[in-house]
C-alpha cells in the first residue's frame, strides 16, 4: 500500500466546511492507503494562540477525527509535536530550499499581512516543515485542498534537490485535490465557510440542533437586485441539502425554484432537519470521546509510537544520506 499523509491545524471547531470539503474524503481514503492523519500542532503556534487552552483544543481535534470516522486501527493519528523527527528532517531540509522560494508562498504573504504584528520565521519557514511532515513517512499521497497547493510544490522542488545532491530517496509526490465542496459561508455567501468569519457564518459539527436551525434560518439568501441567475447564498442552501443526503427534498425544492414559488424558509426547514440529522451520530461519538479522554489520549500516544517508529528508522537513513552518521 502507498503511503499517505494529510494534516489538519488545531485551530478551534471543525465545521461542516471543513468536513464535506476535506476530511470526509480521508474516511474512503483508509483502505486504499496506510495512512497518517497529523494534528499540526507545531503549524497552528506560528499564529498566536492560548497556550493555557492549547491541550485541550489539540485533543479536541483528534476527537473530531475519530468521532467522523477516523479508525486508528485502520490509520496511524498521531500529534505532529509528539515526534520529534518532525522538526529535525524541517532543519535539514532548511539547508536545501532557497529563502527565495519561501518567499513566493501566497499561504505566508496573505498571513504575513493579516498578523503584521507576529511575523515569524516560523511563519516563513511553515512549508519546510510541512514537507518535512511528508517525507518524514516517504509519503507519495497527500490530499490537501487547493490552498495548500503550492506548499507540495516546494515539497517537490525539495525531493528534488535532495536526490540531486545526495542520491536518489524520495519519489515525487503526488497531490490529491481532496476538494469535496467549497462551502460557503452562511452570512457572506461569497466567501468560503471559514472560522475566521465568526461563529454564525459556520455549522460546527458540535451545534446543538436549535443553533443550527438558528443558523440556517437567518442565513443570507439574496441580496442586492433579483436577477435571473440563482444567488450565491441559495446556491450553496441547495447545495447542503444534498451533500447532506436529503435527495427528496433537494429534487422537489428545485423544482419549486424552477416554477418559482420556492419558499426560502421550506428550504432552510428542510436543511436543518437534514443537518442535524446527519450530524447526529457524529455527536454521538464525540460524546463519548469527551466522557473517555484518557481513551483519546492513549489512542494519540500509540499512533505517536507508531510514527515515531518509522521516522526514527527513516532519519538515521536520511542522516546518512547527507552524511550525518
Ligand atoms: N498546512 C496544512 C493546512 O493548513 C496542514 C498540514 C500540515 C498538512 N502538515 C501537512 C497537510 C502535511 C498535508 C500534509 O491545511
Amino acid at each position: 500500500m502507498k503511503i499517505l499523509l494529510s494534516g489538519i491545524q488545531p485551530t478551534g471547531e471543525i465545521h461542516i466546511g471543513n468536513y464535506l470539503g476535506a476530511l470526509k474524503n480521508w474516511l474512503e481514503l483508509q483502505d486504499k492507503y496506510q495512512c497518517h492523519f497529523m494534528v499540526a500542532d507545531l503549524h497552528s503556534i506560528t499564529i498566536d494562540y492560548n497556550p493555557a487552552e492549547y491541550q485541550e483544543t489539540i485533543l479536541n481535534t483528534a476527537m473530531d477525527l475519530l468521532a467522523i470516522g477516523i479508525d486508528p486501527k485502520k490509520s496511524i493519528l498521531f500529534v505532529q509535536s509528539q515526534v520529534p523527527q518532525h522538526t529535525e528532517l524541517c532543519w535539514y531540509f532548511n539547508t536545501l530550499t532557497p529563502i527565495a522560494e519561501l518567499e513566493r508562498m501566497t499561504q505566508f504573504k496573505d498571513k504575513a499581512s493579516q498578523h503584521k504584528e507576529n511575523i515569524n520565521t516560523g511563519l516563513f519557514d511553515y512549508p519546510v516543515l510541512q514537507a518535512a511532515d511528508i517525507l518524514l513517512y516517504k509519503s507519495e499521497v497527500v490530499p490537501v485542498g487547493q490552498d495548500q497547493l503550492q506548499h507540495l510544490e516546494l515539497t517537490n522542488t525539495i525531493v528534488r534537490k535532495f536526490n540531486n545532491k545526495f542520491g536518489k530517496y524520495y519519489e515525487e509526490i503526488k497531490p490529491v485535490i481532496s476538494e469535496g465542496a467549497k462551502i460557503m459561508s452562511l452570512t457572506n455567501p461569497e466567501k468560503k465557510m471559514s472560522k475566521s468569519l465568526g461563529a454564525n457564518n459556520l455549522i460546527a459539527l458540535s451545534d446543538e440542533p436549535e443553533v443550527i436551525r438558528k443558523k440556517i434560518m437567518s442565513a443570507v439568501t439574496d441580496t442586492g437586485p433579483a436577477s435571473d441567475a440563482m444567488s450565491a447564498g441559495v446556491k450553496n442552501l441547495f447545495d447542503l441539502l444534498k451533500l447532506f443526503n436529503a435527495t427528496l427534498a433537494h429534487q422537489k425544492l428545485t423544482s419549486a425554484y424552477d416554477n418559482k414559488t420556492l419558499k426560502y424558509s421550506e428550504l432552510k426547514t428542510e436543511l436543518a432537519e437534514a443537518i442535524i440529522k446527519n450530524l447526529q451520530p457524529i455527536q454521538e461519538r464525540k460524546k463519548k470521546l469527551l466522557q473517555n479522554k484518557k481513551q483519546v489520549v492513549k489512542i494519540l500516544a500509540d499512533g505517536a509510537k507508531k510514527a515515531g517508529k518509522i521516522a526514527g528508522k527513516n532519519i538515521l537513513e536520511i542522516k546518512k544520506k547527507m552524511g550525518l552518521l
